[in-house]
């Protein structure tokens, strides 16, 4: 059965209650039951971790190697500054699935570039919660194919 790991960054521990205008009311513990549900159907195992620390991301992203077969990761802003994160994921050599709530081509300027989704297969941006259950389901299809 496929592992994934799946990573949010920097301030999705506050979904539900961050400008929900924009992100949307789902907690990111809701984001995680629905996700273990679609796993469940889909036959794959989760391990879900969220750092507001861009070194704790790095660790986990580093401790995946030889124990998942594939990362889903919402970097949140360091998606947009950090080349770390974008070393680190293309260091181990998995399947990354990159997920935003937002549109973020349609957000500031500054949001536009995503430094990191150059180590992803793809990136899906823009359809909320649902994107994560979009990423698992492309990422699986980059594991099994
Ligand atoms: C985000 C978009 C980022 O620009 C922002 O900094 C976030 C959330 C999203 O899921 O839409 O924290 O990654």
């Amino acid at each position: 059965m496929p592992s994934i790991l799946v990573l949010n960054g920097p301030n999705l521990n506050m979904l539900g209650v961050r400008e929900p205008d924009v992100y949307g009311k789902v907690t990111l513990q809701e984001i995680e039951t629905r996700l273990r549900a679609q796993a469940e159907r889909l036959g794959a195992e989760l391990f879900f971790f969220q750092s507001n620390h861009e070194g704790a991301l790095l660790d986990e992203i580093h401790a995946s190697y030889e124990r998942h077969d594939g990362i889903l990761i919402n970097p949140g802003a360091l998606t947009h500054t950090s080349y770390a994160l974008r070393d680190g994921l293309a260091s181990v050599g998995l399947p990354v699935v990159e997920v935003h709530l937002s549109n973020i081509h349609k957000r500031e300027a500054f949001r536009h570039v995503s430094v990191t989704a150059a180590a992803a297969v793809g990136q899906i941006t823009g359809f909320g919660a649902l994107g994560y259950e979009l990423g698992l389901t492309a990422l699986l299809g980059q594991i099994r194919k």
